[in-house]
Parts: C-alpha cells; sequence; structure tokens
C-alpha cells in the first residue's frame, strides 16, 4: 500500500512537472496575443481615420484644400505641418475651439483666424487621425475621444 501511494505520489510529480512546462510555454506565447492587441488598435485607426475622411471633405477642406496643403500666406498646410507634428495638444484644442493670432508653420509666419467648428469631441478625434495620417503624414498613437474630452479651454 505504502509502495503504491509512493507511485501514485511519483506519477503525480511528472503530471505536475508537464502542467508547469504547459503553463511556461503559454507565457512565452504572450506577445502573440499583444500582436493580436496590436492588429485591434490598427483595425480601430482605420476605422477613425475613414470617419475623418469624411469629416475633412464636409469641414476643412475648403481652407486646408484637398491635398492639406492650404494657401500660402493665407491658410496653413497641414500636409508636412510642423505645428500638427509637434503640437498635438494644441491642434486638437485648435479645432475644438478655434485658433487665431500669430503662428508659424514650417518657418512661415500665419495671422488669421480658425473659427470653431462645432464638432463632436469623436469627430474631432476621427478628423485627427485622418490628417495625422495623410499625405506622407503619420502618426501611429491614436487620438481618442477621451483624449479630446481632457483638453479644456
Ligand atoms: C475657414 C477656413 C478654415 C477651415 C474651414 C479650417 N481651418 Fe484650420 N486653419 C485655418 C487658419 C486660417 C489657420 C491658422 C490660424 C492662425 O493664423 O492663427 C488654421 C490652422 C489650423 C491648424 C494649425 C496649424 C497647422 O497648419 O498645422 C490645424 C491643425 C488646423 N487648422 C486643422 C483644421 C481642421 C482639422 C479643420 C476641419 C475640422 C480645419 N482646420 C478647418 C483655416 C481653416
Amino acid at each position: 500500500m505504502k509502495r503504491l501511494i509512493k507511485k501514485i505520489g511519483f506519477l503525480e510529480l511528472i503530471v505536475f512537472v508537464i502542467t508547469l512546462v504547459l503553463v511556461t510555454q503559454q507565457g512565452e506565447s504572450y506577445p502573440s496575443y499583444k500582436i493580436y492587441e496590436h492588429k485591434i488598435q490598427d483595425t480601430k485607426l482605420a476605422e477613425s481615420i475613414a470617419r475623418g475622411e469624411e469629416i475633412y471633405v464636409d469641414f476643412c477642406m475648403q481652407c486646408h484644400l484637398p491635398n492639406g496643403k492650404g494657401t500660402p500666406n493665407v491658410f496653413p498646410p497641414l500636409a508636412g505641418s510642423d505645428w500638427l507634428i509637434n503640437k498635438r495638444k494644441e491642434s486638437i484644442h485648435s479645432i475644438k475651439y478655434g485658433l487665431n493670432g500669430p503662428i508659424q508653420v514650417n518657418g512661415k509666419p500665419y495671422n488669421s483666424a480658425m473659427t470653431p467648428l462645432g464638432l463632436e469631441d469623436e469627430e474631432i478625434a476621427d478628423v485627427m487621425n485622418y490628417i495625422m495620417n495623410s499625405w506622407g503624414n503619420t502618426q501611429k498613437k491614436m487620438v481618442t475621444t477621451q483624449e479630446v474630452a481632457d483638453i479644456k479651454k
């Protein structure tokens, strides 16, 4: 009888070790889960950009133009704009609350006004994702509705 228990104990030990190995290997498959997370993130960004394009056409294009280049001395460019690339918060703020007074975009001065466009926070996030990922601009860190909501006057 004692010998039998000893035997079972040994078998249990083996089962335990095998389980341990399996669990450890599952732990190693964690990066593929992360890749999955990234894919969800990429899909969300792509969907936001697609919605943002419609907003751009309706609300921004008449000034910043279809190619995002704006009009020299009058409407600043969004394509390759150092302002947009470096001033993420200010860009969201300008779309949300408007912008006026002197600014420099890519070394050129502008001193005009952009009135607030009356967009919802989600629409602002979408149009930001569109302009930050168009005409050669690339910004993978997605603007979220929460990020827009957190920017106060
Ligand atoms: C009536 C014309 C007009 C419309 C419509 C307009 N803008 Fe602007 N935008 C301007 C002007 C003018 C400035 C510069 C304001 C200044 O000189 O202070 C500007 C500045 C900006 C800037 C910061 C400077 C830069 O070039 O990076 C961003 C970002 C921007 N606009 C995005 C948008 C987005 C997005 C929309 C649509 C939701 C939009 N604008 C609609 C005229 C417009």
